[in-house]
């Protein structure tokens, strides 16, 4: 086993042999990442705003501020008690609106992280971009497939940087994975089996309401936005992923992290084609998204994909991908990637044990005299590796530490607004292929459902 290098000043530990470095174009990235953190003078420092103060935009903030350079200046959003909790976390000098346009309004903003549910990423996006703002936009970066292309655009004729919030794609466990499949580990990739199995309550989305939620204590019209309008409903404030209206279900909540993953490791733009079932199978409890849902693509690099999210998984919670090639397996597990390398066999084989005597005997003589070099029982030589990342390495502050250095230098982003909705888009696929009960065509080059 190998534990992989970094330092950063998440004291992580640092022990690895130089043989575990990652090395080559890919590896370029995990040695910058584990260059010691420059300290940044107060003039230089990049003035962030968080839009969407709620689970994650508070944690990505919370891991935002660890990367040296960067001050938070305000946080928008709909629930006073959020905001309440912000002046708490970050002081009082920090100034806070329900409506994020006063935050997008301040010149001394240089970016801000969208923290809000799905069906606000792209319009908070697109605000954030016109007014000359940075973006980092939580996953998935689209809610509808008309966003990608206005996401897209906006960025492009803003100038503005935009990295999207699956942070896999800037850890050092996906990094690996990529050079192993790059380096032929486990030869030519046939197939991935991603999964997502959760077997909690909060894993199915049913977060904790607070007893002062109210229209008072809610900017309710705000939240709802472009959202079909309904009277006042704390569950669909607090608990919005249940509902198509705000979330993109399972497929946006979680595929998107897998398809993520799976077209960084291998490059692949997205999939020709997909089709998906699921349904309501346990959390009846008034939510219109499925908490079972199966998906089957077609990548045009000659590999399919099968996902698969359930929430009613009776034993352990886990999420993983496997990459089964032509030669072995490639199994990411948490901070952690395996390659179990089985070459192929050279030769074909001999089932000759239903026939006659005397013919299992000629034909052995004769397999033995054309494969001179098979031995008894021997199969070419196997081999399993595996790569750890250090204790306590977080992939996130990796994402943030990319962002903020694009931020700075100019330089593109891995997870742009393109990669953005070619993993999205594909992953959303799911829906529309169960909505229709159909094979829903897609052209990863174009974006486009066919
Ligand atoms: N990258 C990851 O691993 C990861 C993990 C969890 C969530 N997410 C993503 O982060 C986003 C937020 O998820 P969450 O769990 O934090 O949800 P949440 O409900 O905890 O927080 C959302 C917050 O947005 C606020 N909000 C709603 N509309 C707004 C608006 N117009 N302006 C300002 N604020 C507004 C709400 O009041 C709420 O506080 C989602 O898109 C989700 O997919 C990503």
């Amino acid at each position: 086993m190998h534990q992989l290098d970094r330092r950063s000043f998440l004291k992580a530990a640092t022990a690895a042999s130089a043989g575990t470095m990652l090395t080559g174009g890919v590896g370029s990235l995990a040695i910058a990442q584990s260059e010691p953190s420059q300290p940044v003078s107060a003039n230089d420092h990049i003035q962030i705003a968080l839009i969407g103060a709620g689970g994650q935009g508070m944690g990505d903030t919370k891991t935002a501020l660890q990367v040296p350079g960067v001050k938070l200046l305000a946080v928008a959003d709909c629930y006073n008690g959020r905001l309440e909790h912000a002046k708490e976390l970050w002081g009082d000098d920090i100034f806070t609106a329900r409506d994020y346009n006063e935050i997008l309004a301040r010149k001394d903003v240089d970016a801000v992280i969208i923290g809000t549910p799905d069906h606000w990423h792209k319009q908070a996006g697109i605000d954030a971009m016109k007014a000359g703002k940075d973006v980092y936009c939580e996953k998935p970066m689209i809610h509808l497939y008309s966003d990608g292309p206005e996401m897209i655009e906006a960025s492009r004729s803003t100038g503005r940087i935009l990295q999207v919030g699956s942070q896999r794609v800037s850890s050092m466990i996906y990094l690996k994975a990529k050079e192993l499949l790059d380096a032929g580990a486990i030869g030519q990739l046939n197939m991935v089996t991603a999964h997502w199995n959760r077997n909690s309550s909060m894993g199915a989305w049913n977060y904790t309401v607070p007893d002062d939620a109210s229209p008072q204590t809610c900017d309710w019209p705000r939240f709802l936005g472009t959202a079909p309008r309904i009277p006042f409903n704390a569950e669909h404030f607090f608990q919005w992923r249940k509902w198509k209206a705000y979330g993109s279900g399972v497929a946006g909540d979680l595929f998107v992290h897998l398809f993520s993953g799976t077209h960084f490791i291998t490059g692949s733009k997205g999939p020709t084609r997909g089709m998906a079932t699921g349904g309501l199978r346990f959390w009846k409890d008034g939510r219109d998204a499925d908490d079972v849902v199966l998906g089957l693509f077609d990548y045009p690099e000659g590999f399919n994909l099968s996902v698969g999210v359930n929430f009613v998984d009776g034993g352990e919670e886990s999420e993983g991908l496997m990459f089964t090639g032509s030669e072995g397996t490639m199994e990411i597990d948490g901070n952690s990637v395996s390659v179990n390398r089985v070459p192929r066999e050279t030769e074909p084989g001999l089932t000759i044990g239903t026939f006659t005597l005397a013919m299992q005997k000629k034909m052995q003589a004769e397999y033995d005299r054309k494969y001179p070099r098979k031995h008894p029982g021997g199969t070419p030589a196997a081999g399993y590796e595996k790569y750890v990342a250090p204790e306590g390495y977080s992939d996130s502050y990796d994402h943030f530490k990319n962002f903020f250095r694009s931020v700075r230098s100019r330089q593109p982003v891995v997870e742009d607004a393109v990669f953005g909705f070619r993993a999205a888009g594909a992953a959303l696929l799911s829906n529309l292929s169960i909505e229709r009960g159909a094979v829903v065509n897609w052209d990863p080059e174009g974006m486009r459902i066919l």
